[in-house]
């Protein structure tokens, strides 16, 4: 099967590679194919950053940045947008931009491997804050670098750097000749041809039909769960079918009754539409991998593939929302927990696709608590969580929903603690009865995350905390809490 050409806008100027495998990772075309080694390569799983570059996509009339993971982007998934990495930075006589300043007047580096990929966060950072006039804020720069590590230098100085950046001059980019340029490879001729290794269908209708014609083709969203097959498990697809350009997965809607997302709309946008309504959930979404990795992966994706420690789940189960699944043969709706029938197994058919997360909107008197436990705070993946939604009337619970992650093969509805705690006095007497009921509704694994022990024990704990929460305290510590 012939491979589509790759158009992109790389300093400027329109770029057309030929014959890119759909398995090509863009850290392999940076490095490998196009000599670009300021990209670096460390972990290779998206974990620590030295490969971050910047994609910028027209969105809404202007361009917008995003520092993604070279690594595990599939290279195609670059095709019609613009991209810059650390060798983009410096002005042409040499002159360091003033993300580069900052990073030296602070003594930012000291062995340099992490540095090109801070550089890249803070570029994005730089573009999307500095160069629209706004400062950047301590809380706003942690989150930008949230996705890069560094051994040896420690992160004050960077984050000082980070917000120093707006010292120097500001270096603006031509941004309309970089849209234009956007738009010429936005128009059919320059669109991926069919029947090639790596499709990428603008419109359902396109999708629904490649999906029912090509079901053997690996589908993609973010990537940032494939892209460590590729890597990791050398897995190599002879066929790609990839998502993220489908208009219609790609919005974000809302009524008075749901909140509906795309099942191709980013981690990022995904948990600021979901704080619209629920403010409270920003700490928790500030748990979920780091910014590069919210920045591609997919709200869509993190469902779909199902996995028992996936963090979106649970919350979504408490919230009771709905998945749409869409093939030609039409659409059909269900519960979440309902997709899910085994350890990364679900009902969506091979000609399926999910396309929407229809989330309610909160009603009044909604109490609504979601608690990550991870060995590190920062990017690690869940060993439990659990997401609880109150509905309280007249200090009875009217209604309980409960999701949890990390105790069963699926993400999980706890349906035995609902039982328990709904219609009860919202008392220490009931919430002892639900951690209990809680703490031996599920049979969790030992791994090397959590022993089963533990996570049972953790549970309820959690509902401890979220009881006393309840009464108005903050910040309530897991070391406090009975075991
Ligand atoms: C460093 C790192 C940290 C991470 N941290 C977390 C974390 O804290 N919490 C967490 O939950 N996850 C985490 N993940 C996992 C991953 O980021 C999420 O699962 C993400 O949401 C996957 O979305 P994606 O768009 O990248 O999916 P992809 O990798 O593109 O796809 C994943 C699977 O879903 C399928 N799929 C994707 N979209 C659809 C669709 N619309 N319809 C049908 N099937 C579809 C694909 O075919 C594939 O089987 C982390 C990953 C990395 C690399
Ligand atoms: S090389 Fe570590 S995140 Fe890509
Ligand atoms: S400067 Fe050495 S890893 Fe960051």
């Amino acid at each position: 099967m012939p491979h589509p050409d790759l158009h992109f806008v790389h300093r400027g100027e329109l770029v057309t590679l030929h014959h890119v495998p759909p398995t090509r990772t863009l850290l392999q075309l940076l490095r490998d194919d196009l000599g670009l080694t300021a990209t670096k390569e460390g972990c290779n799983e998206g974990d620590c950053g030295a490969c971050t570059v910047v994609l910028g996509e027209r969105r809404d009339g202007r361009l917008h940045y995003n520092a993604v993971n070279s690594c595990i982007r599939l290279a195609h998934s670059i095709h019609g947008l613009a991209l810059w990495t650390a060798q983009d930075l410096a002005a042409a006589d040499g002159t360091l931009h003033p993300v580069q300043q900052a990073l030296l007047a602070n003594h930012a580096s000291q062995c340099g491997f992490c540095t090109p990929g801070f550089a890249m966060s803070l570029f994005g950072l730089y573009q999307n804050q500095v160069c629209q006039g706004q400062r950047v804020s301590r809380e706003q720069a942690l989150d930008a670098l949230s996705g890069n590590l560094c051994r040896c230098t420690g992160y004050r100085p960077i984050l000082d750097a980070a917000q120093q950046m707006s010292s120097w001059p500001t270096v603006a980019l031509n941004e309309a000749d970089i849209l234009a340029k956007l738009a010429l490879l936005a128009t059919p001729e320059r669109a991926l041809a069919p029947d090639v290794s790596y499709q990428s269908p603008t419109t359902l209708a396109e999708l629904l039909a490649l999906r029912a014609a090509q079901p053997q083709a690996q589908l993609v969203a973010g990537c940032t769960d494939v892209g460590l097959w590729v890597n990791k498990q050398h897995k190599d697809f002879a066929q790609v079918l990839d998502l993220t350009r489908v208009a219609e997965l790609r919005q974000i809607s809302s009524n008075e009754a749901h909140l509906s997302i795309g099942a191709a709309v980013t981690l990022t946008d995904a948990f600021a539409a979901l704080e619209a309504s629920r403010p409270a959930l920003h700490a928790f979404a500030m748990r979920f991998a780091g910014a590069p990795v919210r920045n591609s992966g997919t709200l869509g994706g993190n469902v779909a593939n199902g996995s028992p420690i996936g963090d979106s789940m649970p919350l979504l189960i408490a919230l009771r929302a709905r998945v749409e699944l869409a093939s030609v043969r039409g659409l059909r709706e269900l519960p979440l927990e309902s997709l899910y029938t085994g350890y990364r197994q679900n009902v969506m058919a091979a000609d399926e696709v999910l396309s929407r997360i229809i989330v309610p909107q909160p009603a009044p008197g909604e109490f609504l608590r979601v608690y990550k436990v991870s060995k590190r705070l920062e990017d690690d993946i869940s060993a439990v969580c659990l997401a609880v939604q109150l509905h309280l009337k007249e200090d009875q619970v009217a209604q309980a929903s409960i999701g949890v992650g990390g105790v069963a093969a699926t993400p999980v509805r706890a349906r035995q603690t609902e039982a328990a705690l709904r219609h009860q006095p919202w008392t220490p007497a009931t919430v002892d009865e639900a951690m209990a009921t809680l703490r031996g509704e599920f049979q969790p694994i030992s791994d090397m995350r959590a022993s089963s022990d533990y996570r049972r024990t953790v549970l309820g704990n959690l509902l401890q905390r979220l009881w006393r929460e309840s009464q108005g305290e903050a910040d309530v510590s897991l070391e406090t809490l009975q075991a």
